[in-house]
């Protein structure tokens, strides 16, 4: 507050002395960071400790928390198990995101790290046992002018989780479930129902469901959070050309505001931040403490594992050619598919060849032979390419066993880039798709990770009013490059691994989905130079304007979210 006056009066004074004075007056406004007056003394926190009933922690980088651990460490198992770092406050799963590169010295604290520097982890963190325990965070957050952070299960493939010199809000230990046969807003009755936490990771999720006899639409991931970034980002799954994204199968949301305030956002309450919360970006709004999601009478899926492996970049781009080609095979069934390609170490992946495409499809309510079927015209054209070795099988689950994961590999230094991928330039030239593959390969990339997520009741949920990007409703795919390197990596090798895909990769991803095609923001590139267009499309004007309604002063500001044009890429001071 006492900062915010500073800044008024000295932008007021500026309007009349521009001529006079020069620019060391404007000081930046900035959060307030450990050495500045503002910074709370030992004595709030402790105070804040005792509001939140002692559920106050000071935050470390993952590698230095295993050091408080019997044995002082961590076993590589338990660094690479998104399950293991769900139990970390500091940790983000791709540890990237603890390191700050940037800082003179870098600031890391890896396995191998003499010394650990606290990096882009928070300093302190509310373990949020109830929206009380939220509330107070958010309003000491705001009374003491802090940097916030939010996290959920810390998946964020942009960081967004994580933050230097921030206050944390852990929502993991918000474990609540619970059904309803009939979720009411509005006195419109909307139909079965699941309410999570927003802890309850979808692994849980998918436990409860099946034992319920129910599904509710997710991811394949054990420990990312429905009711966290998931919903906010929109949400894909390989049911989702059956049933739509999570963001379109949401309705309602309890959300912790700026102001500290808990309040309900629905169809009727709050109808736009609810409008906002549902696609327009994770971190943005406030504090998700649980949202509802449309259930349905769980089903069978029949599931298909296709592995092609190949020693040659030529055979591969003829794989790609043909699966594009066909990839519109199996839509009467609304199957979704992942379709991942990676560049192998042979002995440890079981593949025969230096590249291998795993293909994993998710027929809902079809038989095997029903499955067998719709990908038979795929395989009899892959059959004659030369030089691929092919293993496949077949199997059928109850659904909520087909997309469970018992953990996620994870614990990598890895970055992402992607575009959503319009089912017109598949339909137009399929060949295309195999010459980007080819340049791609060729360019170095590791992984090119294929995501037929989108289609059928994706495009048909064009009119549902929430906040999704519309390049989602006329996309077939997302397509994502990832980049990954090692701990040893020089801070200029990680910097050239950081801007790959927008010096190389996206020029060629573009070729695909045209220039003016959006991104799917969770799964995304950082770096992307109009985020605004690219994550949020023609929602942009809208969703800054709910914003300065629910958040005036950007307490909850994310890399390239909502609002981020404001501050500097720390989110620590104005811009
Ligand atoms: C292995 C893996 C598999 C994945 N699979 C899929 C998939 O199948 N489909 C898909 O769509 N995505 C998938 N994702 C991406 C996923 O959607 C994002 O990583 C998403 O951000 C995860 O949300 P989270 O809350 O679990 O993560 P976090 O890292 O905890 O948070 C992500 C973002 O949400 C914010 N946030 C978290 N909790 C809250 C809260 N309670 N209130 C407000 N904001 C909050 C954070 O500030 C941050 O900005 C996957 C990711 C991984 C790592
Ligand atoms: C303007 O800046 C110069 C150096 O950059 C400094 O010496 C001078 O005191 C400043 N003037 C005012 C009015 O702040
Ligand atoms: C003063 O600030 C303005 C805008 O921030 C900038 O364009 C200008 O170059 C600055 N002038 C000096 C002398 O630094
Ligand atoms: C908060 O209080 C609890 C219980 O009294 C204590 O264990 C914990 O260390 C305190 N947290 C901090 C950051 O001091
Ligand atoms: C979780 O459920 C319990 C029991 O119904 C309730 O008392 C508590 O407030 C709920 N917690 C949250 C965060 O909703
Ligand atoms: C490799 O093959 C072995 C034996 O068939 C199997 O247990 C293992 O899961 C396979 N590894 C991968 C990564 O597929
Ligand atoms: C790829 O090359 C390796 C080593 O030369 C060989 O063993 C393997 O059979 C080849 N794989 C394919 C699919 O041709
Ligand atoms: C699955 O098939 C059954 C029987 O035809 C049908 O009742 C049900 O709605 C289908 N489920 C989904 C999710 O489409
Ligand atoms: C669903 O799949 C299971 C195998 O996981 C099988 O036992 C069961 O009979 C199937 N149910 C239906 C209705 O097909
Ligand atoms: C969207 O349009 C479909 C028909 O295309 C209709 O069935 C559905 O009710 C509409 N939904 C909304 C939210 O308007
Ligand atoms: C990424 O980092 C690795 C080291 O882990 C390095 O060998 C590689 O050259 C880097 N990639 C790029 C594109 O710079």
């Amino acid at each position: 507050m006492i900062l915010c006056s500073f800044l008024l009066l000295s932008s007021l004074a500026l309007v009349g002395w521009a001529q006079s004075t020069n620019n060391t007056t404007t000081k930046k406004f900035c959060r307030n960071v450990p050495g500045d007056a503002g910074f709370p003394t030992t004595i709030q926190w402790t105070s804040l400790n005792a509001s939140v009933s002692g559920r106050l922690v000071h935050v470390v980088p993952s590698v230095q928390f295993c050091k408080t651990l019997p044995g002082d460490t961590c076993t590589p198992q338990q660094l690479h198990s998104s399950v293991f770092r769900d139990e970390i406050p500091g940790a983000m799963n791709q540890v990237n995101w603890e390191q700050d590169y940037d800082s003179f010295p870098p600031s890391l604290c890896e396995p191998e790290s003499r010394v650990c520097g606290q990096g882009n982890v928070p300093l302190f963190g509310v373990l949020a046992e109830s929206a009380s325990d939220i509330q107070a965070g958010v309003r000491f957050a705001q009374a003491h002018n802090l940097r916030l952070a939010i996290k959920a299960s810390g998946h964020d493939y942009l960081g967004r989780s994580t933050a230097k010199n921030s206050l944390l809000i852990s929502t993991h230990k918000l474990q609540n479930i619970s059904f309803t046969d009939n979720f009411v807003v509005g006195g419109q009755s909307l139909g079965p129902a699941v309410t999570l936490g927003s802890g309850v990771s979808l692994q849980q999720m998918y436990a409860v469901t099946r034992a319920e006899g129910k599904f509710a639409v997710g991811g394949t991931a054990a420990t990312v959070v429905a009711a966290g970034g998931y919903v906010q980002g929109g949400g894909h799954s390989s049911m989702s050309p059956l049933l739509g994204l999570v963001a379109d199968n949401c309705f309602e949301l309890d959300v912790v505001l700026a102001d500290g305030t808990l309040v309900t956002a629905n169809e009727v309450q709050n109808s736009d931040l609810f409008w906002a919360m549902r696609g327009g970006g994770a971190g943005s709004w406030g504090v998700i403490v649980s949202a509802t999601f449309r259930t349905f009478p769980t089903f069978n899926a029949s599931i298909s594992t296709i592995i092609l492996s190949t020693n040659k970049t030529e055979s591969m781009a003829q794989v790609a050619t043909v699966h594009a080609k066909h990839i519109f095979d199996r839509d009467a069934l609304h199957a979704g598919q992942y379709f991942y390609l990676s560049r192998t170490n042979i002995l440890q992946a079981n593949a025969t060849g230096s590249m291998v495409m795993n293909i994993l499809t998710f027929f809902p309510n079809a038989s095997v032979s029903q499955a067998a079927a719709a990908l038979t015209p795929f395989l009899d054209d892959i059959r004659p390419i030369a030089g691929i070795d092919m293993q496949q099988s077949l199997v059928q689950a109850n659904i909520n066993d087909a997309l469970f994961s018992a953990d996620d590999s994870v614990g990598d230094n890895l970055v992402l880039g992607s575009r959503l991928v319009p089912a017109s330039a598949y339909r137009n030239s399929p060949e295309t798709v195999g010459q980007v593959y080819k340049q791609l390969l060729d360019g170095g990339a590791t992984n090119i990770l294929g995501n037929l997520v989108a289609g059928g009741k994706v495009s048909e949920n064009a009119n549902v009013s929430n906040a999704i990007n519309p390049a989602w409703r006329t996309a077939k795919t997302h397509m994502i490059l990832a980049n990954l390197w090692s701990d040893s990596a020089t801070i200029p090798e990680v910097h050239s691994n950081q801007t790959l895909f927008q010096r190389i990769q996206l020029p060629l991803l573009e070729v695909l989905s045209g220039k003016d095609s959006g991104a799917y923001s969770n799964e995304a590139d950082i770096l992307e130079k109009n985020f605004q267009t690219t994550f949020f499309g023609p929602n942009y004007a809208k969703l800054s304007a709910i914003k300065a309604k629910y958040d005036p002063n950007d307490l909850f500001i994310v890399g390239a979210g909502v609002g981020s044009e404001r501050w500097d890429i720390e989110g620590i001071c104005r811009v």
